[in-house]
């Protein structure tokens, strides 16, 4: 297709190594690094570090016909003409987004790439950091080698590949108009919108499109609650509500809250970029504050049915922070089962991705001790005090509401995705209680 050989750094991560596969399935040739020698050793093996779909068969159909290869030697990114930086930047202490990994390593490929070659940040990084690595290229004299382009991304788990081949919109910001250009024309489709612009721009839109979504789950689970009280539905009213296209239909489930590696991370980092702005961000400070009780509201509803949870057996169904995944960072289940281990009651919880292997399960109980794994939600519910639905499964959806019935010892169901019908559940004399209705 064309000449240019593409690097990926951070390429055993999730956004890597999507970006890794995707670009060589365009017929481009890649070469990703990592630092990671156990991930890179599965991936000489073909297993992916990580669930995601369609991934599997991408890394088997490229690393099979040569166009994507991996390795541990940063060097070996030396004739690369473009290079796609997805260093994680994780949350410090103090909510900061730890830009060090990523900043170092663009420094070390200015060291090693031959150029002149392009650094394209897909990484989430505060405002100022792509002008800020920029500046420090120059004054080692490396920029000439080395343009640096803020290129993020907006990739979501479970849908990765769609959403890398038919994105919603391309960005890249940064001041060498060539390097700007050739990261966002490798992989825009005809017909997506491009915004080619600066660092800043491109850098913030990220972190308010991410906001955004995190400020639109809160909102409707603040509205779901006042629902309860009024006995209204949700669900109706979220969908009445998305249909105005100002606001739009998609992200309106209310439920357990939203978790995930990123939306609460880079709200963090945004209220501390307005910290050091002397800015005040009540609004996004909100947002996050509603989100950390949502899911305790879960908990909540056991009690209020089951008085003391202390000794009490408790289902969970769901452990990924979202379907399509076996994520469980930042996933709602974590908080949700260390109240309940807390409290006293007897958890056993099943997953069907995030507890599919003997690693993943010890790797769960190391994060979760004192908690149970069942081999099947109908496992999971056997003799319990109360069921509780966290992640939205569509196999869940699919479940016999009367088997569970009567594999419960009280049958309570909490369901914190709103799965089922509260009517068709109460009239098989199910005390149902989902979120809004
Ligand atoms: C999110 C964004 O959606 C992506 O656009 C972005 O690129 C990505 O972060 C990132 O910054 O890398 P992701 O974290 O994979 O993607 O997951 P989402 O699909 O956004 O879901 C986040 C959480 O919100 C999940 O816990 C999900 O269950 C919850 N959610 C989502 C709801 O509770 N209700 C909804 O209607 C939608």
């Amino acid at each position: 297709m064309t000449e240019i050989l593409l690097g990926i750094i951070g390429g055993c991560g999730h956004i890597g190594l999507i970006h890794a596969a995707c670009l060589a399935s365009l017929g481009y040739t890649v070469v990703a690094y990592d630092s990671n020698t156990a991930a890179l050793k599965n991936l000489a093996k073909g297993i992916a570090p990580f669930y995601e779909p369609g991934l599997q068969e991408l890394l088997h159909k490229t690393t099979a016909s040569g166009v994507l290869t991996f390795t541990g030697r940063i060097n070996e990114l030396h004739r690369a003409g473009l290079v796609y930086v997805c260093v994680g930047t994780p949350s410090l202490a103090d909510g900061r987004a730890d830009t060090g990994p990523l900043e170092s390593a663009v420094q070390e490929l200015a060291g090693v790439v031959a150029g002149p070659a392009v650094a394209a940040i897909k990484s989430t990084v505060p405002v100022g950091t792509a002008r800020k690595i920029s500046r420090r290229l120059a004054a080692s004299g490396l920029a000439k080698k080395l343009a640096v382009v803020s290129n993020p991304e907006f990739l979501a788990e479970g849908t990765g590949i769609s959403d890398f081949l038919n994105p919603s919109r391309v960005i890249a910001g940064g001041e060498d108009a060539a390097a700007v250009k050739r990261a966002a024309s490798i992989y825009a489709p005809p017909g997506v919108p491009v915004i080619t612009t600066t660092w800043e721009n491109a850098e913030l839109i990220k972190y308010a499109a991410n906001a955004f979504l995190a400020a639109k789950l809160s909102l409707i689970n603040e509205i779901a609650a006042l629902c309860e009280q009024a006995g209204a539905d949700i669900r109706l009213v979220g969908r009445g509500t998305g249909l105005d296209p100002r606001i739009g239909a998609s992200y309106l489930e209310a439920g357990a809250g939203f978790g995930g590696p990123c939306l609460e991370k880079d709200l963090r980092a945004l209220i501390s970029q307005f910290d050091r702005a002397a800015l005040p961000a009540p609004l996004l400070e909100a947002v996050l504050a509603v989100n950390r009780r949502q899911c305790y509201r879960l908990v909540q509803k056991l009690s209020e049915k089951l008085g003391s949870l202390e000794g009490k057996k408790i289902g969970v169904l769901g452990l990924a922070f979202k379907p399509g995944t076996d994520d469980v960072r930042g996933s709602p289940s974590l908080p949700v089962i260390r109240r309940l281990l807390a409290l006293g009651a007897l958890v056993a919880a099943h997953d069907p991705a995030a507890g599919a292997s003997p690693v993943k399960r010890d790797r769960l109980q190391a994060v979760l001790p004192g908690l149970t794994l069942a081999s099947s939600p109908y496992e999971a519910a056997a003799g319990k005090d109360g069921l509780l639905i966290l992640t939205a499964w569509p196999e869940y959806k699919k479940l016999d509401p009367e088997k569970l019935k009567h594999c419960l010892a009280v049958p309570l169901i909490v369901d914190g995705r709103n799965l089922f019908d509260p009517a068709q559940m109460r009239a098989l004399g199910i005390d149902y209680r989902g979120v809004g209705r």
